[in-house]
């Protein structure tokens, strides 16, 4: 949540910066702001989207070779222009982004009041600001030397960048929790968020560890620890192309990364899933097998979306692997007192790897002697580090903030992982193995049919964006993308929706239903395919609109659907992938159809690092 963005160099800061602020506009866009050291501070900011400020600083002086710049998710205070960061110090020669929570800012704060300070915004930024202010004057010391003694005090997560008025040549960075990158260009650095607004300029990147300040010149990186102690910055190669991060043609990144899946699900089996051969390769997992085959328990970790990709997965390896496994919501595992087990087992499930409650909630299973897996996208990122082992997604870049090939791509690998430690452990025979494993490789075309349905579902948006509510209902391994198809409409149309086990419907949902009430069949081909067949005629029964996703050849559910889509057949484990395709379509042509941002979803932000 929030992005940052820094330059310091021979270009002009100014237009690297805006560029860098939409393209991570999608970890929030409640306010943004800039500051550039140019022969004092000059600082903008605006409450709303980084357009508003690009059009308030218009006439203005906006030169100068380094500068910070903002783009906010809300957390303390209302979205304004005085809550929009930069901020500036009392003293008027510091300012400041911050991307994260100050725990302890209200006793600081009450600490800095005593001492005069005043406070013009309502942010826990502001506070760390002015606290860092009055170490350096008190101290008499340089501003970096401030940063580290007022970071020593500081509990919460931060990833902050600063810039010294009588500096000007300088940007101090840090962080804890909340990601930094920074980009090592020829006599310039780059400092961001993520890589994306940093990839046209260089390749070159240094990730930022907790617990470290960078000191950054045009010409010089520093990197130290909080005890002041030089580290030596590990730079690595960004594997991300710009095309990943422009919308090609499309005209939301949502709709580019639903008609990116055929490539993306590919991209994740490549290399790792031989079908032929009935061989899958994946080194970290390779490295644990023997661990997961013998766990007492799986407990998959995640969020939203991720969490139902958990979902699916606690069905796919109960069935294949007979090992118990447990979903758990990252938010709740962390707060409460789990009772865990030396050698249990912990997927994490993350597209950002950057999810702060599925991180803290590792870090505490971590501590307990479990094992930690991550299934993640961002490489890198900081799940991926506290883990001992796992597996990327490798589903590239993911900009529009509704999840939809990142959970297809954690769906591809969870099935790989559940297919390897069954096939290893024997808990299915050869023959189930290899026939799933054609199955997984046939994914990507089959995922392409789907997505021929496109015009078919953008009709079908049409016909129901004026619906108050929507209910989803599935069965088995459709159960969860049932969750997925009522998170998507939520999250992009703003519409009520709620996801059901389909016979659960019966013990309390039915009351919703009447003529006016859609209802989403996610039915395609199962064992129990009869059963939710029946559901289908309870709620046809009393007058809801049925809307299907069913198998082809599926002949009895369009005589009880007032709308179907179809997709090709697939083996129930796998056919979630499919299933999930037209749920993702039409959120997205039903939000586009009652005009919202769909890319950018109010009061949502796509990397969700605070609690
Ligand atoms: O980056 P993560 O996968 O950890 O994010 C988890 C959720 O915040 C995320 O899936 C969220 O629910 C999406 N907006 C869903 O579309």
């Amino acid at each position: 949540m929030c992005g940052i963005v820094g330059y310091i160099g021979k270009r002009d800061a100014y237009p690297v910066v805006i560029k860098g602020l939409k393209r991570l506009e999608y970890r929030g866009y409640d306010s943004a702001g800039i500051a550039l050291a140019n022969g004092g501070l000059k600082v903008y900011k605006k409450k709303g989207k980084v357009a508003a400020l690009e059009e308030a600083v218009i006439g203005e002086d906006v030169k100068g070779h380094t500068g910070i710049g903002h783009t906010r998710w809300a957390t303390h205070g209302e979205p304004s222009d005085r809550n929009a960061h930069p901020h500036v110090s009392n003293g008027g020669s510091v300012a400041m982004i911050h991307n994260g929570i100050i725990e302890n800012y209200a006793q600081i704060k009450n600490e800095l009041i005593k001492k005069g300070y005043t406070f013009s915004s309502d942010t826990d930024t502001e506070v760390l600001l002015n606290f860092i202010e009055d170490i350096k004057k008190n101290n008499d010391c340089a501003l970096e030397e401030a940063v580290r003694i007022a970071l020593r005090r500081i509990v919460g997560a931060y990833c902050i960048l600063l810039i010294d008025r009588d500096d000007p040549d300088t940007i101090i960075a840090a962080r804890k929790g909340s990601p930094l990158v920074i980009g090592i260009g020829k006599n310039e650095h780059f400092l961001a968020s993520d890589a994306s607004p940093i990839v046209e300029y260089t390749k070159e990147v240094v990730y930022v560890n907790d617990y470290e300040i960078a000191i950054v010149r045009a010409d010089e990186l520093i990197l130290k620890n909080l005890g002041n102690e030089r580290q030596t910055p590990f730079i690595t190669k960004l594997d991300m192309e710009l095309a990943s991060i422009e919308k090609c043609g499309f005209d939301h990144f949502m709709l580019k990364e639903i008609f990116e899946q055929p490539q993306t699900i590919f991209d994740c089996l490549r290399g790792r899933l031989d079908a032929e051969n009935g061989t899958i390769t994946m080194g970290g997992i390779q490295h644990y097998a023997e661990q997961i085959m013998n766990a007492g328990r799986i407990i998959m970790i995640a969020c939203g979306t991720s969490w139902h990709a958990g979902l699916v997965a606690e069905y796919i390896f109960e069935e294949l692997c007979r090992i118990p496994v447990e979903v758990e919501y990252a938010s709740e595992f962390r707060y409460r007192n789990p009772v865990i087990h030396k050698g249990d087992v912990i997927i994490a499930i993350s597209q950002s790897g950057e999810t702060a409650d599925t991180l803290v909630a590792i870090e505490k299973a971590k501590e307990q002697g479990a094992i930690i897996l991550g299934v993640l996208n961002v490489v890198g990122s900081s799940i991926a580090r506290v883990s001992h082992a796992g597996a990327y997604t490798h589903a590239g870049h993911e900009i529009g903030v509704a999840s939809t090939k990142a959970f297809t791509a954690q769906l591809a690998v969870l099935t790989m992982i559940a297919l390897k430690i069954a096939h290893t452990k024997k808990s299915i025979d050869d023959e189930r193995y290899f026939a799933l494993c054609r199955e997984l490789i046939e994914i990507p075309d089959k995922v392409s049919l789907v997505l021929q349905q496109n015009e078919h579902v953008k009709a079908l948006s049409e016909k129901y964006k004026d619906a108050r509510d929507f209910l989803y209902l599935g069965r088995g391994y459709n159960f969860p993308i049932a969750l997925e198809g009522a998170l998507k409409l939520k999250e992009i149309s703003y519409i009520h929706a709620e996801g059901y086990p389909a016979a659960e419907m019966k013990h309390g949902p039915i009351a919703l239903v009447d003529e006016h009430l859609p209802v989403v069949f996610v039915a395609t081909k199962d064992a129990y395919h009869q059963k939710i067949v029946s559901n289908m005629q309870e709620i046809k029964a009393r007058k809801g609109k049925v809307i299907s996703i069913i198998t082809e050849g599926d002949t009895v559910s369009p005589t009880l659907s007032d709308d179907v889509i179809v997709v090709p057949a697939a083996d129930e484990i796998v056919a979630p992938l499919l299933s999930v395709v037209p749920l993702q379509l039409l959120a997205y042509y039903i939000g586009v159809a009652k005009g919202y941002d769909v890319d950018k979803p109010r009061n949502l932000a796509k990397s969700v690092t605070v609690e």
